[in-house]
């Protein structure tokens, strides 16, 4: 080859400050500022309708990386993985249309993306492929999160599959059981800190610095890169139509960040040609983004966090400035709902016999919200995230169903009865 040394495909960039990195620099944030790294991707050489058909030629390959979700959008995610992947393989969600849940929160052209039917049973796994991926190539010694349970868990798996040590702090009583079981069973070191996420957090992060352990928390910027393809798989199972809205639940803001850079990519590739709105929402007792958001992002806001919904628990999100960029540059908006609004909308959600975790529900309880304060018009089309699965909390659940006095409405008491047809007949009679 003659002429100068290409360009590299990709590089780390500080959007604070502008320095840039290489892919190899294994810190999440700037050496110059301490701003949150995002990585960039030169542009495909491909475009529109040609990287569409590309995408779309690519399902149902038996291929280890056209069958995966997020590597079949690969020249997005990480042009220059190569082969050597850690897939199990991720992605593949439904896009559902559930009659009864649209109807419960008023917007009939609602379609649901159910990340719960990922290997580990969240959309955490699309960032964890990429992450672990990454941590590979790196020769990393062990790999950390902090975490509410989810990451934890997808952590765990991908860093067996990768065959690297994982160590994890989550907060000690405050994790669903599937979490903290699968985190466990995955084999993943596992820490019960006495203290809140954001406890876990800065100590995840001060770890990861002192003990030369790689971070995959969602402050890392090839994370992100993973959870693009929510969206972007979203679009394509519209056909590339954009709908009106699309509705996530929020919490350390990571999928917030990811889905604004999502929508960036795919408008100025060509994509689609109109940018859908964001709408995060968060649970009233851990409401920091929507406080801000309220004022005009004027300035930050930390909160003592307290909701059912233990995901999304968090009260001082680490990806707050970029968030807000994703709101900004997406017109969007930020609301919250209480915790009795976040279970009614998962019971509806099981009931239509979907399911899904507890801050799952927060998308579809923000989207009723929003319909009813005239933001989302009945018409418009909306794609809300189920970020995780049914069994990943069957705590709350048990609870809901079996031990709430009075019931609550949609409460589906088990009877217990002799081993007796008389005893069936009895309970069909009081049914009725
Ligand atoms: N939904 C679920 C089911 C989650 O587990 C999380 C985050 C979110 C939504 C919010 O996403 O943090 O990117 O704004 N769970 C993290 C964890 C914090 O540790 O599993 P976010």
């Amino acid at each position: 080859m003659t002429g100068s040394a290409a360009a590299p495909v990709s590089r780390q960039l500080c959007p604070r400050c502008g320095k840039e990195l290489p892919l190899s620099f294994a810190k999440s944030s700037c050496p110059a500022c301490g701003g949150l790294l995002e990585v960039r991707h030169a542009a495909p050489g491909r475009r529109g309708l040609e990287l569409r058909r590309i995408f779309g030629d690519r399902r149902g390959s038996v291929d280890v990386l056209d069958a995966s979700g997020v590597w079949r959008y690969r020249e997005l995610v990480l042009p220059d993985a190569g082969r050597d992947v850690v897939t199990h393989p991720e992605g593949n969600t439904p896009l559902l249309r559930l009659p009864r849940v649209s109807s419960w929160a008023g917007s009939p052209e609602l379609l649901v993306k159910h990340e719960g039917h990922n290997p580990t049973g969240s959309f955490k796994d699309r960032g964890m492929t990429v992450g672990a991926t990454v941590a590979k190539r790196l020769g990393a010694r062990a790999v950390a999160c902090a975490s509410t349970g989810n990451t934890s868990a997808s952590l765990a798996a991908y860093a067996a599959l990768a065959e690297i040590p994982a160590l994890v702090f989550v907060p000690a009583g405050r994790v669903a059981a599937g979490k903290l079981a699968q985190t466990l069973a995955y084999g993943a070191k596992t820490l019960l800190v006495r203290g809140d996420f954001d406890a876990c957090f800065a100590l995840a992060l001060e770890a990861s610095e002192k003990l030369n352990v790689y971070l995959l928390n969602s402050v890392n910027p090839f994370r992100l890169e993973g959870q693009k393809t929510i969206v972007f798989e979203a679009l394509e199972q519209l056909g590339w139509e954009a709908p009106e809205w699309i509705a996530l639940p929020a919490g350390n803001l990571g999928n917030t960040s990811a889905f604004g850079n999502a929508l960036r990519d795919a408008r100025d590739l060509g994509l689609i040609s109109r940018v859908p709105r964001l709408a995060a929402v968060q649970a009233e007792g851990a409401n920091p983004f929507a406080r801000a958001f309220r004022e005009g992002f004027a300035r930050r806001h930390r909160v003592s966090a307290e909701t059912a919904a233990t995901a999304i628990r968090i009260g001082d999100p680490a990806s707050h400035d970029r968030a807000v960029t994703a709101i900004r540059s997406t017109n969007g908006v930020v609301t919250d709902v209480t915790d009795d609004e976040i279970l009614e909308a998962k019971a509806i959600i099981d009931g239509s016999g979907a399911g899904c975790e507890p801050a799952s529900a927060a998308s579809v309880a923000g989207v009723k919200r929003l319909v009813r304060e005239g933001v989302i018009r009945p018409g418009e089309r909306v794609v809300a995230v189920l970020t995780g699965h049914v069994l990943k909390d069957p705590g709350i659940l048990l609870r809901y169903h079996m031990e709430t006095e009075p019931p609550p409405p949609r409460a589906n008491r088990p009877v217990e009865i002799e081993p007796r047809l008389s005893a069936v007949e009895q309970v069909l009679r009081e049914d009725r």
